[in-house]
């Protein structure tokens, strides 16, 4: 509970950066990683990606699985020589942890109807840079904002420092 106290006031304090390392997405929305869905369309959708960003898949066991490969294996839907894959459970989550395009495939013969990603992830604009208004389209993919309005930010500071008192009187 303190420690959960603390890492909030932690974000409070460096808002942008705790924002970003929390974005997930899940991929295809409530429909999940599935055949039959046009993972170009929700890619575009759910634009920009960060690094520390996370995706999550949520599939069919046994029928569907996750598998990363290189843009050539991406066009042509070959699972043979992979860089990473995951068919365990219901879920994969995977965190972005660079700049530059990912690309996922389904090794189960859907990934020729599609059931496909390929995702660029953008390096981070610096936060003076006006962020775009795309965000706020995405809430159920539920990534926190990214940019507070400057009385958000007041607000949060003044909570923060309320929480960090009312944190001292309880030590
Ligand atoms: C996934 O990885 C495992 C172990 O590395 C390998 O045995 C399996 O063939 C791979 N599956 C696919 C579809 O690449
Ligand atoms: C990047 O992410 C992958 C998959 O989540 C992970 O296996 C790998 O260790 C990460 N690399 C770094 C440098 O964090
Ligand atoms: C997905 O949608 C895009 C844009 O509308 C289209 O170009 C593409 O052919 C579609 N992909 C599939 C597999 O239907």
């Amino acid at each position: 509970m303190g420690k959960a106290l603390l890492l909030l006031l932690v974000c409070v304090s460096y808002q942008l950066s705790c924002a970003s390392a929390f974005n997930r997405f899940s991929v295809g929305d409530e429909k999940g990683w599935i055949p039959g869905v046009n993972y170009t369309i929700w890619e575009k959708k759910h634009r920009p990606f960060h690094v520390g960003d996370w995706l999550v898949f949520y599939y069919q066991p046994r029928t569907s699985d996750v598998v990363q490969v290189d843009e050539d294996a991406y066009d042509k839907c070959d699972a043979s020589s992979p860089i990473s894959n995951y068919s365990k459970g219901r879920s994969y989550a995977f965190e972005l942890n660079h700049t530059g395009r990912y690309y996922f495939i389904c090794s189960f013969g859907y990934c020729y109807q599609g059931m496909k990603l390929s995702i660029l992830v953008e390096p981070l604009t610096s936060p003076s840079a006006p962020l775009s208004a795309k965000k706020k389209s995405s809430a159920s993919a539920a990534p926190p904002p990214l940019a507070l309005t400057s009385s958000a930010a007041l607000a949060a500071t003044l909570l923060a420092a309320a929480a960090a008192a009312a944190l001292l009187r309880v030590l």
